[in-house]
């Protein structure tokens, strides 16, 4: 393999923000993003549509009888929502957003879901920085052999 075909498949992004690439991008160009290449899916306000999850809303409800689980109510990093995103979304044509495309549909999703102000532009600085409902509910592996 050469240095460039790694280079292409070398995406991950650690949840420390580690391997988050150039770029930006707001949720009102994320608008645009999520309306041609999600929402018919995920449903116009990413409310999901019949077999396929909401990406908003649900917060609150974790400890409820009926935990609605989403990136809003339940994911713990943005950056991991960007890294999901880039490797995996479009479910049927993963990889065809620009980089700058994922970033501004991240936001949206955070626009939505008001983990972020209307009108916040992302970048590898600012998603680095968003802080998620639903992050202290994660309980690190005690096992010594995983220690970071
Ligand atoms: C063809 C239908 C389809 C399209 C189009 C699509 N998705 Fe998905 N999406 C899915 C399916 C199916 C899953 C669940 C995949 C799994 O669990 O393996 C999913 C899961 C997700 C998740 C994880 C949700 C969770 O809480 O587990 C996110 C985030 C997401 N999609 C974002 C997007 C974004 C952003 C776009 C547009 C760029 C998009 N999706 C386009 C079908 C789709």
């Amino acid at each position: 393999m050469t240095n460039d075909q790694i280079a292409a498949i070398d995406i991950s992004v650690l949840p420390n923000g580690e391997g988050l690439p150039d770029g930006k991008g707001s949720g009102r160009e994320g608008a645009k993003v999520y309306a041609t290449h999600c929402a018919a899916c995920h449903g116009d306000q990413g409310e999901g549509r019949g077999d396929f999850v909401a990406l908003v809303g649900g917060r609150g409800t974790l400890s409820s009888n009926q935990p609605v689980l989403t990136v809003g109510s339940y994911w713990p990093t943005a950056t991991t929502v960007f890294d999901y995103i880039r490797r995996a979304m479009p479910y049927n044509t993963p990889g065809v957003l620009t980089t700058n495309e994922v970033y501004a549909v991240t936001a949206w999703i955070l626009e939505k879901n008001q983990i972020v102000a209307p009108g916040t532009v992302l970048d590898r600085h600012a998603l680095l920085k968003v802080s998620m409902p639903n992050e202290e509910g994660f309980v690190p592996d005690p096992r010594p052999d995983l220690a970071r």
